[in-house]
């Protein structure tokens, strides 16, 4: 599913986030969001996941207008349409990481048989493999992050969006995370809106913007960003920048 946002604004009170904004996410691909913290886009994904009204602009799914819908509809296209993977992760700590995943799945046609199939299947992309069982608040950070992941993934929505999903993992797992976003964008035709600050994870993607001064630009890190990264990985620069010595 296609979005487009157009002539969005938004302030809380005396804080302009952004105004004007114009843009398009695809579908089938990551859609990659920087910026500094405080810039306005935890709000903006609220806003494009319609749990937010932005003050002006609409925004629009495959076309159409989606930000004037009464309540029950909105409801009910967030329901079958909408994946969202939050930066508090917000399990269900009590219950088991199956249990996390299946609750996610009861809006899909899936086959009873077919849930476990898929459980285990999006457990293992995670690196969490053996992990159904677990009573989710006994995990660490980390793994609480890729079981929401996973569980954002089980909902299968045409839709998904992620707030910061790679912030609590280790390079190895943020980077393996990436990999199944990515896999599941283009498998499923699925549209993902990302934010990161990972300009490692950012660099996977070609589809980037930065949110700046209250606009969402195309980002201009440049091209060789990822051979920039394997560089900085080896200790001889960070994010880009040449380290002295
Ligand atoms: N519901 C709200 N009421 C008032 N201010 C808010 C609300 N949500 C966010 N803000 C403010 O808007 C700014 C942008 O927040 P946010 O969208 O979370 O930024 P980011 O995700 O880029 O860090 C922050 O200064 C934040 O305090
Ligand atoms: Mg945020």
């Amino acid at each position: 599913m296609r979005i487009d946002v157009k002539g969005l604004t938004k302030s809380f009170g005396s804080r302009h986030l952004f105004s004007n904004l114009n843009c398009s996410f695809k579908p089938g691909q990551v859609n990659v969001i920087l910026g500094e913290s405080g810039s306005g886009k935890t709000t903006l994904l609220n806003i494009l996941a319609l749990f937010e009204q932005p003050d002006a602009g609409k925004v629009l799914y495959d076309g159409r207008e989606v930000t004037n819908l009464k309540k029950s509809e909105l409801r009910k296209l967030i329901r079958s349409t909408v994946g969202y993977i939050y930066q508090d992760i917000r399990l269900f700590e009590n219950l088991s990481v199956y249990e996390n995943l299946f609750l996610a799945m009861k809006f899909t046609e899936l086959e009873r048989s077919q849930r476990r199939k898929t459980a285990d299947e999006l457990l293992e992309k995670a690196g969490l493999k053996d992990y159904g069982n677990k009573t989710a608040g006994t995990l660490s950070g980390g793994e609480k992050q890729r079981v929401a992941i996973a569980r954002a993934l089980a909902g299968g929505k045409k839709l998904l969006f992620a707030d910061e999903p790679t912030g609590a993992l280790d390079e190895e797992n943020a980077m393996r995370i990436t990999e199944l976003l990515n896999d599941v964008a283009q498998k499923n035709g699925c549209t993902i809106i990302m934010v990161t600050h990972s300009l490692t994870v950012a660099g996977r993607f070609s589809s980037r913007f930065r949110m700046a001064g209250g606009q969402l630009m195309e980002d201009a890190l440049t091209k060789n960003t990822l051979v920039k990264n394997t560089l900085a990985k080896n200790g001889v620069m960070k994010d880009g920048v040449e380290i002295e010595g």
